[in-house]
């Protein structure tokens, strides 16, 4: 969990300072990019050097410094991170985020994330205990920051009690909590479907195509990153599935669609697998023979279902419950020409929200390779978005649903409030 995420740690003025460049180094051996900010109270406990030497990376001061600003802006400090975790927390630290204060660098980093937030408090147990941190402990845990101690034991003052800052494996577990709990999808469903299908000819060839699955399980892999719980759909690939999904390994279409019945109701789905239009009308049981030279069999065929237009149409049927729409249901349009007419069409003919439309013909090298350009194509208009990698891509596009699901939330939110209004 905490493997490859930038952490940045956050280190306020009281004696348990001490022990962070210890929680620096326990960060970095779970995987993580550590960057440190040192607040001018918590540099009285710890040295700024032996946080830059565990962590390997440069120390962030209290004051704003122009070299600073140009360097890192204390903005992308907070927004690069995936969490911050402030330990130790005094009181004096925990009472002015919870109101909102930014006078000195921790302080105005915490007010300006949309970061997961993770407070280890240490302090002395009265201060612990005094109504005022208890509510401001209250205020923060209400605004969704995650709580790790304090733990009874012998303070630094002498005096036995509540205040001790927490263990350093609770606090790494605590961080991995957070993350996990932690996106702007968290709580959302979404289906994906990725790759190919095949559909059988006989027992030994089948129809097929240059579909890698590379596009759709980035995509699943991104969503999930944003914290959504998510199913993948996967018809045959030679890539590894993403972590934190569920998979669901198909290979004709027909599968695949009974494969998205199956997954339940969804928030969001995605139709990234190239799915085969057609299959065999008769299924040959047997090994077709070569027969005589000059005929060769003819097959027939018959059409697939089309799964895009029945989720965006009809909903994922879900069993035995009624079918529901996803909020959202977002196709592709693999085309060699006429790429924006087509895939206004198909957007149209499939009744789904979003096309992602990009150009297959053989020069672009899209199927099969690592980079993907596409427009996304909506009912109000078109996009065009640069070349990329297509995790690159998948991360744009997850956060662009994320974006979208939250605007319509406030929507939703603005009616409601409305309606209120009126009654
Ligand atoms: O109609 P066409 O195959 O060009 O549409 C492409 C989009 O529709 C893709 O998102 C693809 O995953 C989806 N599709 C589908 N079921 C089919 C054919 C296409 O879901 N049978």
């Amino acid at each position: 969990m905490l493997n490859g995420k930038n952490i940045l740690l956050a280190i306020t003025g009281g004696i348990a300072a001490y022990k962070t460049p210890e929680l620096a180094r326990a960060l970095k051996k779970a995987g993580a990019d550590v960057t440190c900010v040192l607040s001018q109270n918590g540099a009285q406990f710890v040295s700024e050097l032996a946080l830059q030497s565990v962590s390997g990376n440069r120390v962030y001061g209290d004051l704003f410094s122009l070299t600073d600003e140009h360097e890192m802006g204390h903005i992308s400090l907070a927004r690069n991170a995936d969490l911050i975790i402030v330990a130790p927390a005094t009181a004096n630290t925990l009472a002015k985020i919870a109101h909102g204060e930014a006078t000195n660098m921790v302080t105005t980093l915490l007010l300006a994330t949309t970061k997961p937030i993770l407070l280890a408090p240490a302090m002395n147990w009265a201060m612990w205990e005094n109504p005022a941190t208890v509510e401001n402990v209250k205020t923060l845990s209400v605004r969704g920051a995650s709580m790790v101690g304090p733990v009874a034991g012998e303070l630094a003052c002498g005096e036995e009690g509540m205040g001790r800052m927490a263990d350093i494996e609770d606090i790494l577990e605590a961080a991995e909590m957070a993350l996990e709990l932690s996106g702007p999808l968290k709580g959302v469903l979404a289906t994906v479907t990725s790759g190919p299908t095949h559909e059988p000819i006989d027992p030994v060839r089948y129809i097929a195509n240059r579909s890698s699955g590379k596009q759709g399980h980035a995509i699943a892999g991104a969503l999930a990153e944003l914290g959504a719980e998510v199913t993948l759909i996967s018809g045959p690939t030679n890539i590894a599935p993403p972590e934190n999904i569920t998979l669901v390994n198909v290979i004709t279409a027909n599968e695949m669609m009974a494969a998205v019945n199956n997954s339940g109701c969804a928030d969001i789905f995605v139709g990234a697998a190239a799915v085969s239009d057609w299959r065999m009308a008769d299924t040959k049981k047997q090994k077709i023979k070569k027969q005589s030279p000059g005929t060769v069999p003819e097959l027939k065929l018959t059409e697939n279902p089309d799964i895009l237009k029945t989720v965006a149409t009809i909903g994922i049927s879900g069993g035995l419950s009624n079918s529901a729409r996803p909020q959202l249901v977002i196709g592709f349009a693999a085309e060699t020409e006429n790429l924006i007419e087509n895939a206004r069409r198909k957007l149209a003919a499939k009744g789904c929200d979003w096309i992602l439309a990009n150009d297959v013909s053989n020069e672009t090298d899209t199927f099969g390779g690592d980079d993907n350009q596409v427009h996304l194509v909506t009912r109000s208009g078109v996009e065009e978005w640069p070349r990329m990698n297509k995790r690159q891509l998948a991360k744009k596009l997850a956060e662009k649903i994320a974006d979208t699901l939250l605007d319509n939330s406030r929507l939703a939110n603005a009616h409601l409030t409305s309606t209120k209004d009126v009654s």
